[in-house]
């Protein structure tokens, strides 16, 4: 049975935890690190079964005796410990895909991953339809990505500190951004993991579009993608519900997170467009 190691027990982590609690995911949580000692100790107390040592510092989770360690902590979080994971010759499920628009974390991570011949695990996260993505990648032209939101789910974002608009003086929908995947990470960091994963299944941060819309009428998280090349065109759209305890965080991406894991946790046979839990190479 695979040992997991969890680093950040938040919306996603907790469910994780969870489902490995409730048998739903087969494996053993058997070290968890927050850097809330709070939060970490709240999960553990919903973990009778589990019981998961809470590690005092970050180090102790990447050297402990796991297989795995699941991000699911923050940017900064998987910038500051990929690569002590990695070394630690433990495979990496990165939630916080938006650092890898990032070419040097990038990089540096899937070299690592390499030499030391670990895994590293990319949920679709709060978007599907990778796989054709990736089929068609050599084939592609153009790729757009229109995320649409509530103000709410965007508060809090850099691009306000730079701007006239507030999220509270937004009454009707509202394109907030335009252009290259790679320049929203640092305007909307906390909303661009879907732009990161569709722009690593795809042709890049550099030539993938992302349309940032602010919508005081939708309760849902919305993303359309629009793909074309000579492989012909493709347009797809995910209306996610945001989670009960974190509103910037889809639904979807929990139960993706959760799918992932479990598939590499369990010895099943996958289908090649259920493997969602591949690892993406440049
Ligand atoms: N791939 C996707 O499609 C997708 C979708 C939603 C969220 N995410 C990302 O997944 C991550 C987790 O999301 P969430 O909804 O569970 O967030 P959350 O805010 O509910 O939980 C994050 C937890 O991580 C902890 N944390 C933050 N920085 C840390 C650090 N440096 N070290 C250790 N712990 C740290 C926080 O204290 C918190 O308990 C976020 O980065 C989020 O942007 C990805």
């Amino acid at each position: 049975m695979k040992r997991v190691g969890l680093l950040g027990c938040g919306t996603i982590g907790s469910a994780i935890a969870l489902a490995i609690e409730s048998r739903s995911i087969h494996a053993e949580l058997t070290h968890i690190y927050d850097a809330s000692r709070a939060a970490a100790e709240s999960l553990a107390s919903r973990l009778p079964e589990s019981r998961p040592e809470i590690t005092s510092n970050p180090n102790l989770l990447f050297t402990s005796r796991t297989d795995i360690i699941v991000e699911a902590a923050a940017q900064q979080a998987l910038r500051d410990s990929a690569l002590a994971v990695i070394q630690n010759r433990k495979d990496l499920m990165i939630m916080s895909v938006g650092a890898l628009l990032d070419d040097s974390i990038h990089d540096v991570i899937f070299e690592a991953a390499r030499e030391f011949g670990t895994r590293i695990i990319i949920p679709s996260g709060a978007i599907a339809g990778l796989d054709g993505i990736r089929a068609v990648r050599a084939k592609l032209e153009r790729v757009t990505l229109t995320t649409t939101k509530h103000p709410d789910s965007l508060r809090g974002a850099p691009f306000f500190d730079k701007s006239d608009v507030t999220p509270d003086g937004i009454t009707s929908p509202t394109v907030l951004y335009e252009g290259p995947a790679v320049d929203a990470v640092s305007l909307f960091p906390a909303n661009v993991n879907v732009a990161a994963a569709l722009s690593l299944a795809g042709i890049g941060g550099s030539r993938t579009t992302v349309r940032m819309v602010a919508d005081p009428n939708t309760d849902k998280n919305t993303h359309r993608v629009e793909a074309s090349g000579t492989f012909g065109g493709m347009t797809f759209e995910i209306e996610n519900v945001p989670s009960p305890t974190n509103p910037k965080t889809s639904w979807l991406a929990v139960l993706s997170a959760v799918e992932a894991l479990g598939g590499y946790c369990s010895d099943d046979v996958r289908s090649s467009s259920n493997r969602n839990g591949a690892a993406y190479n440049r």
